[in-house]
């Protein structure tokens, strides 16, 4: 099936949800004790297990463009290093000498071998070690023991994905499951590097991540900036990978509307531009694709429940080089950054502060927010507990319990 059956398909989804005044919803109302946002225990579980044991999504292979390319990654506290080598085939390495653990690599760029900065050993792209230095001084040693420490990862319909211990195993099928050949078609890969822009909120990585996963907010809190664009409070909703744990959402704008007039098989790849698909990767990716740009968001936990890190990076897609709108790629990276900055995480660090006083015991999601009440169970179940259905008719200030 070609993208543009996917995006038919979807627009008659929200088409008959924006007729009947619904959108795609949960059972119930779903009520969660806010202590997910602010238990130190919960916090370090997560890093434990979600963290450590689930594969991250690193980059696109556009930026480890061609052989000889490597890029360093630093966001979970285990430095990492890729390489493409000279078959263009990409590896990830622990970012360290197999002599006395130096740093190998920092930021991006191109390179024929890995020289060591700390006494010179040099490695291959292939995480071999292929020379010490003065050997005749250093002494003897079996050289295939000092490979690098390498790291699961995988690249495809790319993307790079890897795991930050050598246990983790994956495959990119298997978290995309059904929406691979969607992504397939979208050739990530051909995207091009436009801005990275990073946030240190004070809120909680989830409470960061929840302004991603809902429309109910835009017509209240965007009604200046997405408000003018949007329909607000409608969306297609789908689940796909492990378990269900990634969702995808689709937003119709209001330009969507004109297509009721218009027979179907004439809607073509630009009835695109007529709603916005916003992506879940379990745990911490929210993916934005657009015709013209993708939207890389990467949420970590901080050192305390109410810290956080957000790095966004823009891509720009192959064609998309004119721009959005009539903007062109890095005014539009500054208006999503705007738009984060000033609305959803300004929102969110003060839902931090609110809960941070001990008095609110609950959040509520309600039946119009099903990619957060999904989410959530996901990361319980990640943690090893199972998700508590809070009763809804409890005082929402109730103390806090844990789950
Ligand atoms: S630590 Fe790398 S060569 Fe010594
Ligand atoms: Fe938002």
């Amino acid at each position: 099936m070609e993208n543009v059956e996917v995006y038919r398909s979807l627009i008659e989804r929200m088409l008959a949800l924006v007729d009947a005044g619904t959108t795609d919803s949960a059972e119930a109302a779903y009520r969660q004790p806010t202590s997910v946002y602010t238990d130190p225990g919960l916090l370090a579980l997560e890093k434990e297990t979600i963290f450590r044991d689930e594969p991250q999504m690193i980059c696109f292979s556009s930026d480890l463009p061609g052989k000889g390319s490597y890029y360093t990654f630093d966001d979970l506290g285990t430095p990492v290093l890729l390489t493409r080598d000279n078959d263009g085939e990409v590896h990830a390495f622990l970012n360290a000498c197999t002599h006395r653990s130096a740093r190998l690599k920092e930021g991006c760029g191109k390179t024929a071998s890995l020289a060591c900065p700390y006494h010179n050993w040099g490695f291959d792209l292939k995480g071999k070690l292929r020379a010490v230095w003065q050997e005749q001084t250093f002494g003897s040693i079996e050289k295939s023991l000092y490979d690098l420490v390498r790291l699961p990862v995988e690249e495809k319909y790319g993307m790079i994905f890897a795991g930050m211990h050598p246990d983790v195993s994956f495959s990119i099928d298997e978290i995309l499951g059904d929406m691979a050949p969607v992504f397939e078609r979208w050739d990530l890969g051909g995207t091009a590097h436009v801005n990275t822009h990073e946030w240190k909120i004070k809120t909680n990585w989830k409470l960061a991540l929840d302004t991603f996963c809902e429309g109910y907010h835009f017509l209240a809190l965007h009604k200046h900036t997405l408000g003018g664009i949007s329909i607000g409070n409608t969306a297609a909703f789908d689940t796909f990978g492990p378990d269900g744990r990634n969702h995808r959402l689709a937003f119709p704008n209001e330009s969507m509307l004109k297509l009721r007039d218009k027979p179907r098989l004439e809607w073509g790849p630009e009835i695109f531009n007529d709603f916005q698909l916003v992506h879940f990767i379990y745990p911490n990716i929210s993916l934005l694709v657009s015709p013209v740009s993708v939207e890389f968001f990467k949420l970590y936990p901080g050192d305390a429940p109410g810290e956080h890190r957000t790095i966004f990076r823009s891509y720009v897609r192959k064609g998309g080089e004119k721009g959005w709108d009539g903007n062109d790629p890095q005014a539009h990276f500054e208006f999503i950054c705007k738009v984060v900055d000033e609305e959803d995480y300004w929102v969110s660090a003060n839902v931090m502060k609110n809960l941070n006083t001990g008095l609110l015991g609950y959040s509520t999601f309600g039946r119009n927010e099903p990619a957060l009440q999904n989410m959530h169970k996901a990361f319980l179940r990640g943690v090893g507990r199972t998700p508590v259905e809070a009763p809804l008719a409890g005082k929402a200030g109730a103390a806090a319990v844990s789950c």
